[in-house]
């Protein structure tokens, strides 16, 4: 059975780039697309504020009125100690979404650090991701979500806020058999593939703080036994381009990806 996940990031109410046409645009088109779930990776807020967690709370319940949803927080919701309204208005900073159906589970990371852009798993959450990840069947795919990038982004200007512990998660993700990992904090697209797990970032979403040539957007995915198609679509006018699609298989009771194909980025 195919499932359609959304993932979108990079909300940031308060921001004076924030636009509300791309966010009504975006609760629309979400709507249309009527997905099984809804990711949102970071940053709903911009400096941590609680004016800017209601603003993202009342964005919340029009996305939970579409799909079951799950967010993790990003650098700018840890502002200000932000993270007391995160808890109290959105819920968990961790999650773990399991769909049999579908074939796939998704666990959720914080990775943001009070005050600071730069992010981190730790070493506690590690441990806690290591037991997690054991318990999830070898023949679905894998799928980890936290907001800061796990590798660089091009079109970025210079690197900076790669997550702090990138190596050590990647060494747990090729020991553990990740297939995926949802990243935002940028706000431009990507895509690679390392080894055999891909790692997609989201643009922003609502917001016209954009480098280069590129727009606003989100991403989907759609996931069957057969393989997994990414989309991203571009919040400003709906239209939807095939950013990247993958061949699956299960081998040995072990899930993998056995052939991608990647296309080519930015163009408006
Ligand atoms: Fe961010």
């Amino acid at each position: 059975m195919q499932k359609k996940i959304i993932q979108v990031s990079d909300i940031h109410f308060g921001e004076k780039t924030f636009s509300q046409d791309l966010k009504n645009n975006l609760l629309k088109q979400v709507t249309d697309e009527n997905p099984d779930l809804i990711i949102v990776s970071g940053d709903l807020t911009t400096h941590g504020y609680v004016h800017e967690y209601n603003d993202a709370s009342t964005f919340l319940d029009e996305l939970e009125s579409i799909t079951e949803i799950h967010v993790i927080p990003g650098n700018h919701d840890a502002r200000n100690v932000g993270l007391v309204h995160f808890e109290k208005q959105v819920g968990e900073r961790k999650f773990i979404h399991h769909d049999k159906s579908g074939g796939f589970a998704i666990i959720g990371l914080d990775s943001s650090e009070p005050d600071i852009n730069d992010g981190q798993i730790g070493v506690d959450q590690l441990e806690w991701l290591k037991n997690e990840l054991n318990k999830i069947p070898d023949d679905i795919c894998k799928i980890v979500t936290f907001h800061h990038h796990l590798l660089p982004i091009p079109q970025t200007g210079r690197e900076r806020n790669i997550l702090l512990d990138s190596g050590d998660l990647l060494r747990v993700f090729t020991d553990y058999g990740v297939d995926f990992v949802l990243n935002g904090h940028k706000h431009v697209p990507n895509v690679w593939m390392l080894e055999k797990m891909v790692t997609l970032n989201s643009g922003t979403a609502t917001t016209r703080k954009l480098r280069g040539h590129t727009y606003p957007s989100y991403n989907e995915l759609l996931i069957d036994e057969c393989g997994i198609f990414v989309n991203l679509i571009n919040t400003e006018t709906g239209y939807k381009k095939e950013l990247a699609n993958y061949s699956v298989e299960v081998d040995g009771n072990e899930y993998s990806i056995s052939s991608y194909n990647h296309n080519t980025l930015h163009l408006p």
